[in-house]
């Protein structure tokens, strides 16, 4: 694989591969296991892919976030080195290169960006949106990979391709969990020990909450996972929320749900410092 920094190397780079479909994984780095698997989702799809490992600093309404985001650029080559192939690129540019100006645009998303992280990380999807499409506009992919993971980013992010016009096709990967059921996410190593050991409930609590949805209401479903939470050490539920996967509208009763509509349990839980998050799939049989 290459590893460049500038705009330039890369596009003269794509440029005189001339390969097509372009495959694009954009990420913060700190990779993990989930991240292989969006590459590798790339990489069965497009004979180049480019991987961009870039901390994006308008996406942080936190700074100590921003300065706290582990940064393990070595560890994150090594990785990358097991599977991508000669041809593949690595982009790591510096904020110059993605931002050579301040960056102003304001983008509106109606109610996707009205609930669950919006409300609680005010401005996060506005700068999610400027650079998903400066480096869409870079990289020029035909297809880009992202998480389940992030389930509202990935809605947010296809209707960005909307609004923009953009040609480029959405792919989505499967969460990737630890063998607890943690989902994978690069905060999980900022978790302190004691409080790591309890960060398991979450998928454990989500995943019932999925199974109570036959004979429950969904006020009983959300009292029964703020409980089931708040009562473990060092947990504090910040939202969970049953929406439906266009336009993120939370349930507030059963009746509510479309059959043309699939609907994901959302969650967001504080564990020590730390905010984790994640979904599962909620489905009437
Ligand atoms: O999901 C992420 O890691 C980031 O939000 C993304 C999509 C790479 C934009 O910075």
């Amino acid at each position: 694989m290459k590893v460049v920094s500038t705009v330039n190397e890369l596009q003269y780079l794509l440029k005189e591969l001339n390969l097509s479909p372009v495959g694009f994984v954009p990420t913060m780095g700190a990779l993990h296991e989930g991240h292989m698997s969006l590459v590798v989702n790339g990489i069965q799809r497009c004979p180049i892919v480019v991987v961009s490992i870039f901390v994006n600093p308008t996406q942080f309404n936190d700074k100590n976030d921003l300065r706290n985001y582990p940064s393990t650029p070595e560890a994150d080559l090594g990785l990358l080195q097991k599977i991508m192939r000669e041809k593949d690129i690595v982009f790591i540019p510096t904020v110059q290169e993605i931002y050579p100006e301040e960056d102003k645009r304001k983008f509106l998303f109606e109610n996707l960006d009205n609930v669950m992280e919006a409300l609680h990380r005010p401005g996060h999807f506005n700068g999610v949106a400027q650079v998903v499409t400066r480096l869409f506009d870079i990289v020029k992919p035909d297809i880009a990979v992202f998480g389940m993971k992030d389930f509202q980013q990935l809605a947010i992010v296809k209707a960005l391709v909307k609004q923009t016009g953009n040609k480029v096709k959405i792919i989505t990967s499967p969460i990737i969990r630890e063998n607890d059921g943690l989902a994978m996410s690069s905060r999980n190593r900022l978790l302190e020990p004691e409080i790591r050991k309890h960060v398991p409930v979450i998928y454990k609590t989500i995943s019932a909450a999925a199974e109570m949805i036959n004979d429950n209401d969904i006020s009983k479903i959300k009292s029964f996972v703020s409980d089931r939470i708040n009562k473990e050490p060092g947990l504090k539920l910040e939202y969970f929320e049953i929406v439906d996967d266009i336009e993120l509208i939370p349930l507030r009763k059963k009746s509510e749900m479309k059959r043309d509509r699939h609907y994901v349990g959302c969650i967001a839980v504080t564990a020590g410092n730390i905010r984790l998050i994640d979904n599962i799939e909620i489905g009437l049989v």
